[in-house]
């Protein structure tokens, strides 16, 4: 089984970025869990950062017919991307949203979730740990 998991803008500053919020582990560790995780799961996975929508989107399109599932963090463009909704929608390829912080205990902007409305599951407020739970949901869910 092959995942993609995919981080949007800014989430390459983990660690340095409002460490109340985000925590303090940076990106490089939580590839590194990731990837541990998900080859203790049996899963080949691999991990995408764009702050660019363009490229989040490309990298969506060409995941057809090559990943079994996808993790995402649109990160800021959660909450304004249709075109990631679109690009999830058209590949139609079994998507969990991930996110690090509360969205829905924070300002009100943060409630709407275009991409959630492509995605099988949501994982909202679980830290870091929200990525490997995803990972298994995936794994059960397509087996
Ligand atoms: C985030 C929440 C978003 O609202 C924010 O723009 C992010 C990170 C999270 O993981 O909690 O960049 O997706």
């Amino acid at each position: 089984m092959k995942i993609l998991v995919i981080n949007g803008p800014n989430l390459h500053l983990l660690g340095i970025r409002e460490p109340d919020i985000y925590g303090r582990e940076t990106y490089k560790d939580v590839c590194l869990k990731i990837k541990t995780h998900a080859e203790n799961a049996g899963v080949e996975v691999e991990i995408f950062q764009s702050n660019h929508e363009g490229a989040i989107v490309d990298k969506i399109g060409e995941s057809y017919g090559v990943f079994d599932g996808i993790v995402i963090n649109p990160a800021a463009y959660t909450h304004t991307s249709i075109a990631i909704l679109d690009a999830l929608k058209a590949v139609s390829i079994p998507a969990v949203e991930v996110h690090i912080s509360d969205v829905n205990e924070r300002e009100e902007f943060r409630r709407v979730s275009y991409a959630g409305m492509a995605c099988v599951h949501s994982i909202v407020g679980h830290g870091t740990d929200g990525y490997l739970e995803a990972i298994d949901y995936l794994k059960e869910t397509l087996k």
